[in-house]
């Protein structure tokens, strides 16, 4: 029985849960999703896999566009059992119902669904959690997944959805969906920003799911005729916070990307070729600090002299950075 895992992550929780289950199943591959639709062009997507998996984040309320672009272009026609995981900062909603509409149309739906409680990247209203808070997450999470692989193996029918009071459900979590689709979460991709402390180390290029990033004159410059994956790996995982939103807080929430996926992990998303790291690449899971949690104080950006000097060389530990 061959299991592929198609996943889609920006900092890399989504990453590391279906890195989690891969190990966890027999006869399990990863596939990374903006890799594949690279590769396949304008042309259909088609497993041989017998199980099937879709992990990615929650984005507003729903699922990324390049999922939704994905499922709409995989064809399954061996599949016997199919799953998805969502991992999300813990807000209720309908993604597999979305994810169902899709397959619908290929006469299939999801055999099993499952939610995964993890930090919550979305950087304007959320700061990144402090140690004591993502021992927390982690643990629970680590747990959830084991849960998890243990349904798929036995390939349970998990429909793992908490109903939210009816308004919640039928008119604000649509109408806060639609209106974040509509208004590209309120032209976010136009508010980015780099701070004179960019090294033009080319870390945001790298890890930029969307190709809309590039180094020019030393500086990173975000093209207006990409779209935005709004992955916010650019902005995470910079050694340096100098990348910025504006009109936002996003000077003193800190910054996070998943401790056991590396910079590297997550640009190699962008092709099918397997990951080869050194141990120099994946130090990123250095001990770390809480940010600082004290009311407008900042969350100082690492000293200038320190961090990656090569692209995916190791980054510095600085207060509110967890993205090592
Ligand atoms: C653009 C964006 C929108 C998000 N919307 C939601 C949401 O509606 N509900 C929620 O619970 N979490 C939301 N999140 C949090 C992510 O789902 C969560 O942090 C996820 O684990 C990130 O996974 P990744 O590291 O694999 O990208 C959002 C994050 C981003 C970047
Ligand atoms: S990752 Fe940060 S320091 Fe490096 S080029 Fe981008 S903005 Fe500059
Ligand atoms: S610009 Fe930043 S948020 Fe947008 S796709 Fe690139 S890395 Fe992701």
């Amino acid at each position: 029985m061959k299991t592929t895992i198609y996943y889609f992550s920006g900092t890399g929780n989504s990453l590391w849960v279906a890195r989690e289950l891969a190990h966890q199943l027999p006869d399990a591959e990863l596939v990374p999703i903006v890799g594949v639709l690279a590769d396949a062009g304008d042309h259909q997507v088609t497993t041989d896999a017998d199980i099937v998996g879709f992990v990615f984040p929650v984005h507003g309320f729903s699922m990324p566009t390049t999922v939704r672009t994905f499922l709409s272009r995989l064809e399954m026609p061996r599949a016997a059992y199919r799953f998805s995981v969502a991992t999300r900062g813990g807000s209720p909603c309908r993604v597999f119902h979305h994810v169902d509409r899709i397959l619908a149309r290929q006469g299939q739906r999801l055999d099993a669904f499952f939610f995964v409680d993890m930090p919550n990247t979305w950087l304007l209203y959320w700061d990144v959690p402090t140690d004591e808070e993502f021992a927390d997450i982690d643990g629970r999470a680590r747990e959830r997944v084991a849960g998890i692989a243990r349904s798929i193996s036995l390939r349970e029918e998990v429909r793992d959805y908490e109903h939210a009071a009816w308004i919640l459900e039928n008119v604000l979590f649509p109408l806060l969906h639609g209106l974040s689709a509509a208004t590209r979460y309120f032209r976010l991709e136009d508010a980015f920003y780099v701070e004179s402390n960019c090294t033009g180390c080319g870390v945001c290029e790298q890890v930029c799911l969307a190709g809309k990033i590039s180094i020019v004159a030393g500086r990173p410059t975000w093209s207006k005729s990409t779209r935005c994956a709004l992955c916010m790996a650019c902005i995470h995982t910079c050694p340096h916070h100098a990348i910025q939103l504006k009109s936002t807080k996003s000077r003193i929430r800190g910054r996070y990307h998943h401790p056991e996926v590396s910079r590297t992990e997550l640009a190699a998303q962008k092709s099918l070729r397997p990951v080869r790291e050194t141990r120099a690449e994946s130090a990123y899971c250095a001990p770390r600090q809480s940010p600082s949690r004290e009311p407008g104080r900042s969350a100082a950006p690492p000293p200038s002299d320190g961090g990656a000097e090569g692209a995916f060389g190791p980054s510095v530990t600085a207060a509110g950075d967890r993205s090592r």
